[in-house]
């Protein structure tokens, strides 16, 4: 019988600047930058609600509510949509369950072991998910319920991974892989942000995907500042490890680095492809411009 606590929490960090998208992002927060016609926040959104999440959770930041008024009512708009006879199903996926959505603030971008911290009081003494919305995982099922699905055998805590070339480990946090439980189950025997490539421990990257168990809001409380002078949650969970179980998850799909240029216009790309009302006309598009 699983003995494990459901996971109904997930936290959203959208408190970071985005400067890497300046000057699209000055006004606009990263997260709702659209990936055709859905913005990053609501991909990220549906795929924890496919994995069984109940309450969503956003650590936000000076210049974000907008990413809240996406998944309120628009009256004005529905009224208007409703008169002209408009199809206003493409607005389902914005509708939360009152009391669904809850916000906190983190008032200055410290890191994101900082903004996971700034949840505490809401996360309480439950596992919860944390899902970061510029990373953008394409698969079926979905990344979050593939974790849960691994979260449900083994229990503690869980990363998502991917492997990347040796020469980029150095942008992300790293795992060192211990006992393989199966084909996409690992055990995690250390974690490391940013190493040197020399230094890194495998070519297996946090992928954006967690499930943690609320002690790492204790450990997150005395973190001092790591990589990049940020206050990292990737510290806070190395130091877990060896006093509760610690998995990572290879998450059969693609994921799109949406908060790199190059990420996001692949995303577009990939998307566009796959969608059975443009991808034809899109295949047609590229193919004129990579002949020019
Ligand atoms: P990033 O470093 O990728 O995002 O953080 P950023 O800071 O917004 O973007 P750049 O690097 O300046 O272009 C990963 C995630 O953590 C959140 C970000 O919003 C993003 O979802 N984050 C980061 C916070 O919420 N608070 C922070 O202090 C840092």
């Amino acid at each position: 019988m699983n003995q494990h606590k459901p996971i109904k929490k997930a936290v959203f960090p959208v408190a970071g600047l985005g400067t890497r998208f300046l000057p699209a992002t000055k006004a606009i927060p990263k997260e709702l930058l659209p990936i055709v016609d859905r913005p990053l926040i609501q991909y990220a959104v549906d795929e924890a609600r496919e994995a069984g999440i109940e309450q969503i959770i956003f650590v936000t930041g000076r210049g974000k509510t907008a990413i809240v008024e996406h998944f309120d009512v628009a009256y004005e708009l529905e009224a208007t949509m409703k008169e002209r006879g408009k199809d206003m199903s493409v607005l389902d996926p914005t509708r939360a369950t009152p009391g669904d959505i809850i916000t906190v603030r983190q008032q200055v971008p410290l890191g994101l072991g900082h903004a996971i911290w700034c949840a505490r009081a809401i996360v309480g003494d439950e596992p919860f998910a944390i899902l970061l919305p510029d990373e953008l995982m394409v698969g079926e099922p979905g990344c979050m319920k593939q974790m849960v699905d691994a979260y449900n055998e083994v229990g503690g805590n869980l990363v998502s991974v991917l492997e990347v070339p040796q020469e980029d480990v150095s942008s992300y946090g790293v795992i060192a892989p211990g006992a393989s439980i199966s084909d996409t189950l690992t055990e995690v025997t250390g974690l490391v942000e940013k190493p040197p490539v020399a230094e890194a421990p495998s070519n297996k990257i946090i992928s954006g995907r967690y499930i943690l168990q609320p002690e790492v809001m204790r450990t997150l409380e005395n973190q001092g500042k790591g990589a990049g002078g940020e206050i990292q949650l990737t510290d806070a969970m190395a130091r877990m490890i060896g006093n509760q179980p610690f998995h990572a998850v290879t998450f059969a799909g693609n994921r799109y680095d949406c908060g790199s240029k190059t990420g996001f216009v692949e995303a577009t790309l990939a998307l566009a492809l796959q969608r059975e009302d443009m991808g034809e006309e899109v295949r047609a598009i590229a193919e004129r411009l990579l002949a020019q």
